[in-house]
């Protein structure tokens, strides 16, 4: 099959893309590098994700990206450094490929920025998926996958969240443009037939994970000697999801809407295990060996306190399975975190 897949070069686009390309499908990666954190690390995932290994020499963004895209490129792979905002650029691409399903994972991601930017996120995160969704039209593709995240339950009281709660009250910009793309789906589905689930991504974590994450960022600075922000009094508590099992729940999906058609669905993909501020941090300790040193700050607005998910619906829709405990995840992440 041949998949487009957004983002491809970000933490969960690139492990997708490694398995797609495993399993022996093409890939198509939409991927702008936007500069949310350091572009070199998205060149690394990319390679990666392509199984090519060798040393990259680097010299600027522009050079660098423009490199990576000739030595990609081979009969199952094409990168394309395209911005989804740019509709006419898009249009390009889609002309050039016969597209069977798109996975769209580009976005910009973060609570926190957004409460700073939340102009940009509305343009990406909105008007960006609505772009591809109009040339879906256009090209007559009819099967889509869509990044929505846990964060649109917002500070949801009754746990675990279940797809059936009330999202109307995000508490972030981004919360609230992921809350955006799973209506304006519908719309697109219901106008259009297009076949799409929407994803809602529980904390997610595991080699390549984003450096402005908390696992990642805690990670560094105690391995670092350095201070950790300890927001809050360590009770806020999230379900933290390893990759290989979203990456489990995304291929799943993909093979529902495959095997299915008149399909609009919002599915949790969470781990079903709760861990605290206080437990992460403690077994991150124990992962490394060294101990952290607290700087406690006050919670930051646009935080949830708790978020767990109900996997019910995945587990007997599409069969999802995950089997990555939160210990077992860390020992993994800390072994990627201390090779590369
Ligand atoms: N990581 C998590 O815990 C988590 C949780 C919930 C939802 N999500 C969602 O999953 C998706 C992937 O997240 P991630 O953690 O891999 O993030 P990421 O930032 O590592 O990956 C996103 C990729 O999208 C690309 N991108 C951003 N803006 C773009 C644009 N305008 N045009 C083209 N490409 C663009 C970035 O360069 C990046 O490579 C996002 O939609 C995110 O909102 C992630």
């Amino acid at each position: 099959m041949n998949y487009l897949v957004t983002g491809g070069s970000g933490f969960i686009g690139s492990h997708l893309v490694e398995q797609l390309l495993k399993k022996g499908h093409s890939v198509i990666n939409i991927d702008n590098f936007d500069d949310f954190y350091n572009y070199q690390i998205k060149i690394k995932n990319t390679l990666a994700s392509i199984d090519k290994n060798s040393a990259f020499e680097f010299r600027d963004k522009e050079t660098d990206i423009k490199n990576l895209v000739s030595i990609s490129k081979s009969e199952n792979y094409t990168l394309y450094y395209q911005d989804i905002r740019d509709k006419k650029g898009l249009e390009d691409i889609f002309k050039n490929h016969q597209i069977d399903l798109i996975i769209h994972l580009a976005a910009l991601a973060g609570v926190r920025p957004s409460i700073e930017r939340p102009l940009e996120y509305e343009e990406v995160n909105v008007r960006g998926t609505m772009n591809l969704w109009e040339l879906c039209n256009d090209f007559t593709i009819k099967k889509f996958v869509c990044a929505s995240s846990s964060s649109v339950y917002g500070n949801n009281e009754k746990v675990p969240f279940a797809e059936t709660d009330n999202v109307d009250n995000p508490i972030s910009p981004y919360a609230a443009t992921k809350k955006c793309g799973e209506i304006l789906g519908h719309v697109y589905h219901q106008l259009y037939n297009l076949d799409m689930i929407q994803l809602r991504f529980f904390t997610v974590y595991g080699p390549r994970q984003r450096p402005d994450l908390a696992i990642h960022k805690f990670t560094r600075l105690i391995s670092e000697n350095q201070e950790i922000p300890f927001y809050g009094d360590g009770t806020t508590a999230r379900d933290y999801t390893y990759v290989d099992d979203i990456i489990d729940g995304i291929t799943k999906s993909i093979h529902y809407l495959e095997n299915n058609s008149d399909i609009y669905e919002i599915i949790n993909l969470g781990e079903s295990q709760v861990i605290d501020l206080n437990e992460m941090v403690s077994t991150i300790e124990k992962a490394l060996g060294k101990s952290a040193i607290r700087k406690n700050l006050p919670m930051q607005p646009g935080d949830v306190q708790k978020t767990n998910a109900d996997i019910t619906k995945a587990k007997t829709l599409i069969g999802y399975k995950p089997d990555t405990n939160f210990q077992n995840g860390i020992k993994k992440f800390v072994e990627w975190f201390l090779r590369k």
